[in-house]
């Protein structure tokens, strides 16, 4: 689809303008032939030299040079392309094209031009939340500029949440659509807008990372679940409108924006913090809840001179379990997971039953799999109808599509209750 189409890339000044290199290699692979605007700022991050190696051409910044100006003037920059991408398109040069500024080479193509620009955002997650972004981005996609992004995820800045730039593959593919003037592209995730908020007005509980159970005052047992995995999904159900209640052990990870979040240790403590939140729409349980606990841990820390302990376990509470046999105030949508090591669809059926929860996501957790504590997964959509297998992927695209599917799932679900 980019066979032989001219692309302005402009790139701003954003961490992510590493990305816009592979972009340009990505896009010239199709066929495509790619120009190259960079902002003062975008230089900080990556060389002219480097842009202009790989896209074969020179690249352009400066609004007065007189050599670009009897070469290739601004007005036909921005009129010969097919399509303008801006990647990334950081708060700042978003807010220009909002508001029609024209102040440097960049800002002026993007408003001399009447050609199709896509925007693939990136910045800090406050940043892309903020009221004055969310106006601006309105603003233009009511002026008919298509997004690609951002994605939650963890953030150069340390935080976690919308803001990420899509990957340069997903940039192409987006270009290709845009290129050819379809609408098909989603909208940005976070935005206030009725159509992109399906989980609006809804309440959604969401357990994530492991738990400890302590043996003394300075040794548990845990798991080596990260929370990579269910903050994603926190993240994605709290952009899709939801007001997420995010219960998570304890990991390393930052909290997500966006969201009421309880810090918990034990399963008996998750267990609690669950029902302290109840009623909810749709409960997800997503932590790796420790099983069992000690039966009595010791009050002071064993030492090692005593005899080896033998330590006895008694059952934990199953979080899952308990909600999803509630007799009243059962949520509308019970979804656990299920981290297994062999026989990964049999055992996820037999879960699906026991526990009584309406869908089941399997994932297999054997260590050559790396996905406990790693940042990709390969999951299977287990119901009592069938079994939907998803191809591996970053941990935040499994997020955002589960919220997805769960947003379609809820009105017939709703509707079925009724009848
Ligand atoms: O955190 P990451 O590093 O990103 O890794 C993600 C993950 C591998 C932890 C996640 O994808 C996952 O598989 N979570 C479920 C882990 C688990 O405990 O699976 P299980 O098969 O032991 O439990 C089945 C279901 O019952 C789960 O939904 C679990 O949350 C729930 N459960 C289990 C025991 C218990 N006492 N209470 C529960 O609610």
């Amino acid at each position: 689809m980019l066979f032989g189409k001219r692309i302005l890339l402009i790139i701003g000044g954003g961490i992510a303008a590493y990305k816009s290199l592979e972009l340009i290699r990505r896009s010239r692979e199709r066929g495509a032939l790619v120009r190259v605007v960079m902002t003062a700022a975008a230089q900080h991050f990556v060389s002219k030299l480097s842009a202009a190696s790989l896209s074969g051409d020179k690249v352009y910044d400066d609004l007065f040079s007189l050599t670009d100006e009897a070469e290739m003037g601004h007005i036909e920059l921005s009129r010969e392309a097919d399509l303008i991408v801006v990647a990334p398109a950081t708060a700042d040069l978003l807010a220009k094209m909002a508001h029609g500024l024209a102040n440097d080479l960049a800002a002026t193509v993007l408003l001399a031009t009447d050609k199709r620009i896509l925007a693939a955002p990136a910045m800090n997650v406050r940043m892309w939340l903020h009221p004055a972004t969310r106006r601006n981005v309105a603003t233009l996609l009511a002026d008919g500029v298509r997004f690609v992004g951002p994605h939650a995820g963890d953030m150069a800045c340390g935080e976690f949440g919308p803001g990420r730039m899509a990957e340069p593959a997903e940039i192409v593919e987006a270009a290709g659509v845009a290129v050819q003037g379809d609408t098909r592209l989603p909208l940005p995730a976070g935005l206030d807008l009725r159509h992109d908020r399906p989980l609006a007005g809804k309440k959604v509980i969401i357990t994530s990372g492991p738990t400890f159970e302590p043996i003394d005052p300075v040794r548990y047992i845990g798991n080596h679940s990260s929370g990579k995995q269910g903050h994603a999904i926190a993240a994605a159900a709290a952009s899709a409108g939801a007001d997420v209640i995010l219960i998570s052990g304890p990991v390393a990870i930052a909290d997500p924006v966006g969201m009421r979040v309880v810090h918990v240790t034990t399963a008996q403590e998750m267990y609690e913090a669950v029902v302290a939140q109840l009623p909810a729409d749709i409960f997800i349980s997503v932590a790796a809840v420790a099983d069992w606990r000690i039966a009595e841990p010791a009050g002071q820390k064993i030492s090692k001179s005593s005899a080896a302990p033998v330590l006895t376990t008694v059952e934990n509470p199953d979080i899952l379990a308990s909600v999803a046999h509630r007799a009243q105030g059962r949520p509308t949508l019970v979804i656990g997971f299920a981290a297994e090591t062999q026989n990964v669809i049999e055992h996820a059926r037999a879960k699906l039953q026991r526990k009584g929860c309406d869908l089941i996501v399997a994932n297999d957790v054997s260590s050559a799999h790396g996905v406990m504590g790693g940042t990709r997964n390969t999951v299977h959509l287990v119901t009592a109808t069938g079994v939907v297998d998803w191809p591996t992927m970053d941990k935040e695209e499994v997020a955002r599509r589960l919220v997805a599917h769960i947003a379609a799932l809820l009105p017939a679900k709703t509707a079925g209750e009724k009848s």
